[in-house]
């Protein structure tokens, strides 16, 4: 296809095409407003695309997800967490020295300024966890100023990756009332997290390889997809020109939403529902499928995978080899594989191509590792990150970047005469 054409009151318009290097389509409708006077209009930007970008392509029909090209099962199967932060953030992965440098960096970053920590005091002990992450991210930009595509882009990209971990268990700390504990510089990024998070000054806690794993394999699953809410929100948000911190918080506030990434704290809560109403799956189907219920099925559907979602095959085997590692027998479990039985054998489901998507099966693995439901949603952030920063590097790049704007059909009241206030 090298043009597409459109007819608009006999008058015909042409507009070119661009062929992405997996065979996508996109009509470039820059010039539909100045040639045609119309503009196009789509809601929810089901069928619009905002950018070219060379990070992450899904295959919604295939279940197909790589980060620069590389499948999503062989990057959880081999790599750390760190190795795809460096692979999304530099377009390549990592030889032995470009990791360990790169790991030695996030580790040397790892540390808050210590007058951030006065910040989570005027927090209540009842604060959301995303609601603290979200305000520390953005309250970076006042301790490292600029942040924008400068020589200090690469600092700035290590410091948020590294401290971002810090934050959101120092959060998870607040939460609890415990004291913060500090990262130690031997532990790797996944074993420092568990560390900061479960760690007592009354007893040491050791990191098993078990967990570490398995976080390891979850924030890889999350790192990255293409041009979702909370990343789209990012692009948006940086194209102003503001700073990498305060893009990035922009980001978290829009994965904060149940039916983004708050998804994955939802779900749990729905099991519950379901356990305590007497596992009654049908009935919970059921009402997913009355629209006047207000009742969605968590972690199910999604707006690219019309098949499975490549995350949530994976994250279903893991969760069964982590539970049984950890000696784990979580009722929530098998009323999440029967529910996802139930529902992929309900026409309404089948019919819609609805499927259980990453949030789905996450927070049973985050359960089984001991972290509480407030805290799914910054578990998803902290795996979003590498992905949020690339995109952001890559928009601050393109010289074809403009500041977002899109336009609107205006339905409003046409012109009205004022009346004074007395004749009203
Ligand atoms: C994530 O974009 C990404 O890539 C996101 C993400 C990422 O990695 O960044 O993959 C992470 O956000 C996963 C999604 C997590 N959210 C949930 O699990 C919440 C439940 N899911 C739905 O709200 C919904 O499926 C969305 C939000 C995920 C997708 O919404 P869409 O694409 O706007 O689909 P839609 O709302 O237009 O639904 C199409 C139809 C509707 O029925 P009809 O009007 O055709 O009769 O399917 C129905 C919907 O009512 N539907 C559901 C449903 N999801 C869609 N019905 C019941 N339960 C559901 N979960």
């Amino acid at each position: 296809m090298k043009s597409a054409k459109l007819t608009i009151d006999g008058n015909e318009h042409e507009f070119p095409v661009t062929v992405g290097s997996e065979g996508e389509v996109g009509i470039e409708l820059s010039g539909l407003r100045k040639t045609t006077g119309a503009i196009s209009l789509d809601p929810g930007y089901g069928s619009t695309g905002s950018c070219l970008s060379e990070i992450t392509f899904i295959d919604g029909e295939k279940g197909i997800l790589r980060y620069r090209g590389y499948d999503i099962e062989e990057l959880a199967k081999n790599c750390t967490f760190v190795e795809v932060c460096y692979l999304l953030n530099f377009g390549h992965l990592p030889n032995e020295a470009q990791l360990q440098d790169f790991g030695d960096k996030m580790t040397r970053h790892t540390l808050l300024h210590e007058d951030m920590k006065k910040f989570f005091e005027g927090f209540p002990a009842t604060a959301h966890p995303m609601a603290m992450l979200s305000a520390m991210v953005s309250s970076l930009s006042a301790y490292y100023p600029g942040a924008g595509i400068d020589e200090d882009l690469d600092l700035n990209v290590v410091r948020l990756l590294a401290k971002v971990k810090t934050i959101a268990a120092f959060s998870f700390k607040k939460s609890m009332g415990q004291p913060f504990v500090y990262p130690r510089n031997e532990y790797s990024y996944c074993a420092n997290f568990l560390h900061m998070m479960f760690s007592l000054p009354t007893e040491n806690y050791k990191p098993s390889k078990v967990l570490v794993d398995a976080l390891n394999l979850l924030l890889i699953l999350h790192a990255d997809h293409e041009q979702n809410c909370s990343t789209s929100t990012v692009r948006m948000v940086g194209s102003s020109h503001v700073s990498l911190y305060a893009s990035i918080a922009a980001g978290i506030s829009a994965l904060w939403g149940p039916l983004h990434g708050g998804a994955n704290q939802a779900v749990i809560e729905m099991l519950r529902m379901i356990r305590n109403d007497g596992a009654n799956y049908q009935k919970y189907v059921d009402m997913a499928k009355d629209k006047s219920s207000g009742f969605r099925l968590m972690g199910f559907g999604h707006r690219v995978y019309r098949n499975f979602d490549p995350r949530a095959r994976i994250l279903k085997r893991t969760a069964d080899q982590v539970l049984s590692e950890l000696g784990v027998d979580d009722p929530l479990l098998k009323i999440a594989k029967r529910l996802e039985q139930v529902a992929l054998e309900d026409e309404y489901f089948v019919k819609r191509r609805l499927y259980p998507n990453v949030d789905f099966y996450s927070g049973i693995i985050y359960r089984a590792m001991g972290i509480p439901t407030n805290m799914f949603t910054v578990m998803f952030a902290l795996g979003r990150m590498p992905g949020w920063i690339a995109h952001w590097k890559e928009m601050r790049n393109d010289p074809r970047t403009r500041i977002n704007r899109p336009r609107q059909i205006y339905t409003g009241p046409t012109h009205q005469v004022f009346v004074p206030r007395a004749e009203r």
